[in-house]
């Protein structure tokens, strides 16, 4: 008998861009503190605003791109 075919977890990234959003992509279920879904447009992509600048919180509506926003993160080995 044949175990039942498990599968795999859907693949999700998400890229800190500099001076900009938080790029999500991937199935992912984006919820508010009370657990309710927002209703995405695009489940497999979206950006989270990362400046606080953002009118559409907790997206990003490019607002970053006229205040200023400065950030650069990299990834340090472990
Ligand atoms: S990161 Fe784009 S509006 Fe905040």
């Amino acid at each position: 008998m044949r175990a039942p075919a498990v599968e795999s977890a859907p693949m999700v990234e998400i890229t800190v861009f500099d001076n900009g959003p938080c790029k999500v992509t991937g199935g992912v279920v984006l919820k508010d503190m009370t657990g309710k879904p927002f209703n995405l447009p695009n489940k497999d992509q979206f950006a989270l605003c990362r400046c606080g600048n953002s009118a559409n919180k907790p997206f990003c509506d490019g607002s970053h791109k006229t205040t200023g926003f400065q950030s650069q993160c990299r990834a340090t080995p472990y």
